[in-house]
């Protein structure tokens, strides 16, 4: 049965993985066999993460930078996989920010656009580059990170909250055009995981992180490794059947 999560001869590109969950995602499918690009802002990062999880893993990782608000930067990321690793089975759109939070009344344009760009039209892009190449090469898996707000409306989140939420409805859309490619698209929505965002959250916040744990049934914020069981069913073909779902990673959290 293990060969259902097996990815030997894989390969996986996985955005804001120097850190965080996508971090261990990138590590996690590694581990599995496939050869997985790193990215962030800047390479010297992504380059040390790609040499640290090879020697955690004992997988194949390269550092490829790019920041994903600017489409130059994305459509040069695809040319460059491409070039150097000749094709993607898995693409991960994990990539975020959640900057201090702003009730409306006080959102500036700006903001909104920072949030949007790199959270919603940087993933949009990726994904619509990379899956008709992916459709060429036979076919994979796309999934996009959302996260449990994106179920719900609350003060002074509605920018990331709502950007999320455009993603969940751009993953059923991205699933109903790329089915006939043999491109399969699904959600992630993470509850609380105790990654640099969460950290930084609880220290605008004070209280946050234990606030976030108690609204899970399981009263816990979970470790960034907790993410890597979930992404590698919708990365493999354990998940051959799935597409256009939003799978919740959440300890129960209602959604
Ligand atoms: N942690 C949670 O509890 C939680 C809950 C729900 C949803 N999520 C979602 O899960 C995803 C990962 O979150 P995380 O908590 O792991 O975040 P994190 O610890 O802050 O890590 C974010 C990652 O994204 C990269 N990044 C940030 N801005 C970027 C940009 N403009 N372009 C390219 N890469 C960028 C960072 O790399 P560099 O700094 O090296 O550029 C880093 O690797 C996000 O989409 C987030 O919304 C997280």
């Amino acid at each position: 049965m293990n060969s259902l999560f097996d990815l030997t001869g894989k390969t996986a590109l996985v955005t804001g993985s120097t850190k965080g969950i996508g971090r261990s995602m990138a590590k996690g499918l590694a581990a599995a066999g496939a050869k997985v690009i790193v990215t962030g802002r800047k390479q010297p990062d992504c380059d040390a993460v790609a040499s640290d999880l090879a020697a955690e893993s004992g997988g194949d990782l390269i550092g490829m930078a790019c920041h994903m608000g600017d489409w130059d930067q994305i459509d040069a990321l695809v040319e460059r996989a491409y070039a150097e690793l000749g094709k993607l089975d898995v693409l991960i759109n994990n990539a975020g920010i959640n900057p201090a939070p702003v009730m409306l009344a006080d959102c500036t344009s700006e903001y909104w656009d920072k949030v949007y760009d790199v959270n919603l039209k940087g993933p949009m892009r990726l994904a619509a580059k990379v899956a008709p190449r992916m459709g060429a090469a036979g076919g994979g898996s796309i999934i996009n990170i959302t996260t449990m707000g994106a179920y719900h409306g609350g003060p002074a989140v509605g920018v990331y909250t709502s950007c999320k939420a455009a993603l969940h409805n751009l993953t059923k859309v991205m699933a109903a055009e790329w089915t006939g490619l043999g491109v399969r698209v699904n959600a992630l929505a993470p509850g609380p995981f105790m990654s640099e965002m969460m950290k930084g959250a609880d220290r605008v916040r004070p209280g946050f992180a234990d606030a976030a744990g108690d609204a899970t049934l399981m009263k816990r914020v979970a470790d960034c490794d907790e993410v890597i069981g979930s992404i590698l069913y919708l990365a493999s073909d354990a998940s051959s059947f799935v597409t256009g779902i939003d799978l919740k990673v959440a300890g129960g959290m209602s959604g």
